[in-house]
């Protein structure tokens, strides 16, 4: 190897790094090589790695891949029997207990390989609730590979998933064909999947449904990222969670310091954290006085990675932090900044516009004294008695986004209808909608809002990338491709590290980026 192919390989390390948060360093590098060269389905070659830094596009594609290979997919049917015990008899019986009165359960499996592991909740929740149970049960599936996706939206398992259970042997869960095993379709339609990386997307966003949630799995996917990585991740569990929620890390996971604002609760040797409830500091402190409190109290703490290459496209510009940190270092610390913007949009944060004035703040101090004590009519007096329209159509938002991060979904819903009978021409209301009503299952009403947010502004890329999800969704792949192309041409001539209006913190690079996944993963 040429003493240039050495330094290549090296940048190409660099760059891997600081893309996917990863830690390559040491024996892992020979993964990465092998990784490498499995994608380009040869030898790396001389110059390889430079024509393939060079392509913005294929850099993308390749990146994927080559971070689908480093990690590893390994999951099967309640793995770990301990965390399911625990599940089973303390931490659900618990959320159901404090849910009753709303009926709804939202959950998120963060890393999720091929499905094992939210089918597995799904069914444990489908034996304490029974089957014809009128909860709402809501369980997210994410994870960075798409063609794990594929499996676990396909539900049909073989013998080797069920190593640690004999669920499989129920014909009431699955029923087999040949070697395989079929989940029922009534435990199927309870888990849906979407592709999220946790290094570089958003959360917690209503976008992505999670927001407010009672449990979030975060298990056997932190193995091969820099500590650092996982604890900011974790910081934004922290934030994803409702107050009183729950994260049950894994064992690769459980050793990390866990983040403010989160309590170890140790059961049958089970590790679980829950969030406790904020104490607010008061707005006037703040710079700002509607730019709260909240971000100031869970900061995501400021993370450095070396880096080589200029900055990643999916990071927002932030003329700051490249002062301070020469230009040459970050990754997910420095979203922070798009933080600032997308809590904005995110329930426990400041305002969604910048209509509000100090003066706003006293009503807006009131509205959160109600929340806090769950006094909803109060709230909403407080809101009506605001006589300027829009601003009262901005703390109406807000105070939707607040309500979904208490997990208050229907009142959030209800306060979303009031916003647009008063202001139908609210495009972040109409998205809102359309985000409420995917979570839901409701595929045809999730269009429908998006159509109606592109009727009030056709040019809103967010609004093209989202429908395309749900068209996708639905099965419509011509209709899916051609909203995929529209956020493609949108995206052109825009600077890759701006924020994209209404993207609650996605930048123009990164939504890019993701649009040429799903169009390759489509093709
Ligand atoms: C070993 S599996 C764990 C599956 C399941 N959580 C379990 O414990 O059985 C790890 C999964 O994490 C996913 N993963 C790794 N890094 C990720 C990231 N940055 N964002 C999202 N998923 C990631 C991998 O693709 C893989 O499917």
């Amino acid at each position: 190897m040429l003493s240039s192919d050495v330094g290549h390989i090296e940048s190409l390390r660099q760059w891997v790094e600081s893309e996917t948060g990863m830690d390559l360093a040491g024996t892992r590098f020979s993964r990465l090589k092998d990784a490498v060269e499995a994608v380009l389905q040869r030898p790396l070659a001389h110059n390889d790695i430079p024509r393939l830094l060079a392509q913005p596009d294929g850099r993308t594609r390749f990146l994927e891949r080559v971070t689908g290979r480093l990690t590893v997919g390994e999951s099967y049917f309640f793995r770990n029997e301990h965390h399911f015990r625990a599940l089973r008899e303390h931490v659900l019986p618990q959320i159901l207990r404090e849910n009753e009165e709303r009926r709804e359960i939202r959950i998120w499996s963060a890393g999720c390989s091929t499905g094992e592991e939210p089918y597995s909740v799904a069914i444990l929740l489908d034996q304490l609730l029974g089957r014809a149970s009128s909860w709402r049960v809501s369980i997210l599936g994410t994870d960075l590979n798409p063609s794990f996706l594929e499996r676990a939206r396909a539900a049909k398992y073989r013998e080797w998933s069920f190593r640690q259970t004999e669920i499989h042997k129920n014909p009431g869960y699955f029923q087999r064909q040949g070697d395989t095993y079929c989940l029922v379709p009534e435990v199927r339609s309870r888990v849906r999947f979407t592709y999220l990386n946790l290094v570089k997307d958003v959360y917690p966003s209503p976008l992505t449904g999670t927001v407010g949630l009672d449990l979030i799995l975060f298990r056997n996917v932190a193995i091969y990222l820099k500590p650092e990585i996982t604890a900011a991740i974790i910081g934004r569990f922290r934030q994803a969670l409702r107050p009183g929620g729950w994260l049950l890390l894994g064992e690769t996971e459980v050793n990390l310091a866990p983040a403010e604002g989160l309590e170890p609760r140790f059961l049958d040797r089970a590790t679980f954290h829950q969030a406790i409830a904020e104490r607010k500091p008061s707005p006037e402190k703040s710079a700002s006085p509607l730019l709260p409190a909240l971000a100031a109290a869970f900061p995501v703490p400021p993370i450095t990675v070396q880096e080589s290459s200029p900055l990643p496209e999916w990071l927002p510009e932030s003329s700051v932090l490249r002062q301070q940190m020469g230009g040459r270092s970050g990754t997910l610390g420095r979203v922070a900044e798009a933080d600032a913007g997308r809590r904005r949009r995110v329930g426990t944060a400041a305002p969604c516009s910048d209509h509000c004035e100090e003066g706003d703040s006293k009503v807006w101090e009131q509205i959160q004294r109600c929340l806090s004590r769950r006094e909803f009519a109060g709230a909403q007096r407080a809101i009506a008695g605001i006589t300027d329209a829009t601003l009262r159509a901005a703390i109406r938002l807000r105070y939707t986004r607040e309500l979904w991060a208490a997990a208050e979904i229907d009142r959030a819903r209800s306060m979303l209808d009031v916003c647009l009978t008063e202001n139908p021409l609210l495009i972040e209301a109409q998205l809102l909608k359309a985000s409420l009503a995917e979570e839901a299952g409701d595929l045809a009403a999730a269009e429908r809002y998006y159509r109606q947010a592109l009727y009030l502004d056709r040019k809103c890329p967010i609004a093209h990338f989202h429908l395309a999800l749900v068209q996708q969704q639905n099965g419509h792949a011509s209709a899916a491709a051609r909203s995929l192309r529209t956020t493609l041409k949108l995206t052109e001539g825009n600077d890759p590290h701006a924020l994209v209006e209404h993207g609650e913190g996605v930048c123009y690079g990164r939504l890019k980026e993701l649009v040429l996944l799903l169009t390759e993963n489509q093709a």
